[in-house]
């Protein structure tokens, strides 16, 4: 059903299975490659076509596996190689897709390259890092700043007053992509899980890799101020030397060449704020797509989220992986409302974006309407741990309730990695997937639609009505009407029509005269005659 060729994944829906919080199979509070292939089918019965699996490679777990000490192996915490190969079979089985992260910016400080670099001024790894001689004043070579709080800099530990750069944690030292042999090691990382039989890769920071080779201060847009969040720190200033280089995209032509013969997807994590460097990475050269990571932070705001849309429609021709959650952001239930009107919402939105060209993922447990986490135990992201408290990624991170047994049956162990309170049955897997009426129920008939009305992605998108809030696509026989006004919306369809959809049940009506679209709602329908 699934278009073949390099292009199979268009028109796809993928899910995002933050593997720590998915499901444990071997009782020790952590989700694992196992527990995944236990669980393959219920997504298959959801209508999933392609898995992302956040990292599992050998870590010390500083930022929760974001920071690797070894690219082709498996942390004894998540299972083994075998067990990936067994992952990946079940899969295939399955007829669904496999997608790893792959962490290419940084890696671990443990990993033995860094080791090494620190170990030998004079080894050949020192070159696969980034040492700059401190500032006149023995402070940090320039401005930039850590994502997660401080400068970018941190002293060499191999006591030559020099810093290594790292755009994240001290623990996650920004490899040095002006050094083919990087790339080299980078091909063989690539071909190694290619041949395990991966569909494609989720690159991590795609937007970071290369740097400004004269290293100058990134210009300062307004005050930082004491106890600000990191993540307004790094608001404070435009990233034109320390992320977006066009060096970058470069290397991904190069990386769409050793991934070309296992026709791979390459699939970019950008946070970029200009539109036109989105296009860039996915000209067609580099990588096949990248998600659209404003709308997985997005607050409620109807007009912004259609904008964002058609914004990123018309920029990324077809390379758009549309996400509205993901594990670095609060859940769009929580962002969108709370409860019942975050779920609808959300639908809506989904409802839209499935009828849009790319490929769309769901995170996990956003089938079930799942709101934020709430916390009960210590903090465990960095951000939360190394700022004083201040709002961390957690929220987003709690473990999937898969029954109404202790700890939502995600495992036996008697703690889960994060401690999070329990979530009452209707929010469980085991409650709503026999109950046609709930919500996990609505999504899967959400994800059925591109295979039921393959027009969907087949046929040419016709933008036909456009209002800030409302929009009426047109893709052959199909008419796509997603009113996120808080009112309903008229429309008045050219002849006899089926009511394919509704993102809320009975959202269409009109009663014979023009289609009345409930506020907050997707509706798809399609002329008779088809
Ligand atoms: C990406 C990941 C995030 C991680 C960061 C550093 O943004 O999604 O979880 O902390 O990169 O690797």
């Amino acid at each position: 059903m699934l278009p073949g060729g390099r292009n199979w994944w268009r028109g796809s829906i993928g899910y995002e299975i933050y593997i720590r919080s998915f499901f444990d199979s071997d009782g020790d509070g952590m989700g694992d490659l196992c527990g995944i292939s236990a669980k393959l089918d219920v997504l298959d019965t959801l209508g999933v076509d392609v898995v992302w699996i956040t990292p599992f490679y050998p870590s010390p777990g500083k930022d929760q596996g974001y920071d690797v000490s070894d690219y082709v192996d498996v942390d004894p915490a998540f299972g083994t190689l075998a067990d990936f190969d067994h992952l990946v079979a079940r899969a295939t089985e399955l007829g669904m897709r496999v997608f790893v992260d792959i962490v290419p910016n940084h890696s671990s400080d443990e990993h033995p390259w860094f080791q090494a670099a620190i170990a030998d001024v004079d080894s050949p790894y020192r070159q696969y890092y980034i040492f700059r001689d401190a500032a006149p004043d023995g402070g940090p070579p320039n401005n930039w700043v850590s994502h997660f709080g401080g400068p970018a800099w941190t002293l060499d530990p191999a006591g030559t007053g020099k810093y290594y750069c790292h755009l994240f944690l001290p623990e996650q030292p920004d490899l040095n992509w002006a050094n083919p042999a990087v790339l080299e090691e980078f091909r063989e990382i690539l071909t190694f899980w290619c041949k395990r039989g991966v569909d494609g890769f989720r690159i991590d920071v795609a937007h970071g890799l290369t740097k400004d080779p004269q290293f100058r201060d990134n210009p300062q847009v307004r005050p930082v101020t004491p106890g600000m969040h990191p993540k307004d720190v790094f608001a404070s200033y435009q990233h034109v030397h320390d992320l977006h280089r066009p060096e970058t995209t470069k290397i991904f032509e190069e990386w769409r060449r050793i991934v070309q013969p296992y026709d791979a997807v390459l699939l970019g994590e950008m946070d970029v704020r200009n539109i036109e460097r989105f296009t860039e990475y996915v000209d067609g050269k580099g990588l096949d797509a990248g998600f659209v990571l404003k709308l997985s932070a997005s607050n409620w705001e109807a007009a912004t989220i259609l904008s964002d849309l058609m914004t990123y429609v018309r920029a990324a021709h077809g390379g758009a992986a549309w996400a509205l959650s993901n594990h670095d952001q609060p859940r769009a239930i929580s962002r969108f409302g709370v409860g019942e009107i975050g779920v609808r919402r959300a639908m809506a939105v989904t409802a839209l974006m499935i009828a849009l060209d790319g490929i769309t993922f769901v995170y996990q447990g956003e089938e079930l309407g799942l709101p934020d986490a709430v916390l009960t135990g210590v903090a465990m992201d960095p951000v939360s741990t190394r700022n004083d408290g201040a709002a961390g990624r957690d929220v987003a991170r709690g473990p999937l309730p898969w029954d109404s047994s202790k700890l939502n049956g995600f495992t036996t162990a008697p703690h889960t990695w994060l401690d999070t309170a329990p979530l009452p049955a209707a929010l469980t897997v085991a409650e709503q997937i026999d109950d046609p009426a709930s919500t996990w129920a609505r999504y899967r008939s959400m994800m059925e639609l591109r295979r039921r009305l393959p027009a969907l992605w087949s046929e040419p998108l016709e933008i036909f009505d456009r209002q800030a809030t409302s929009l009426v696509l047109f893709r052959g026989p199909l008419t796509i009407i997603a009113n996120l006004d808080d009112k309903p919306f008229e429309f008045i369809p050219e002849g006899e029509y089926l009511v394919e959809f509704e993102s809320q049940p009975g959202a269409a009506g009109g009663d014979g005269g023009p289609l009345r679209i409930d506020a907050e709602s997707t509706v798809i329908i399609r002329r008779r005659a088809d």
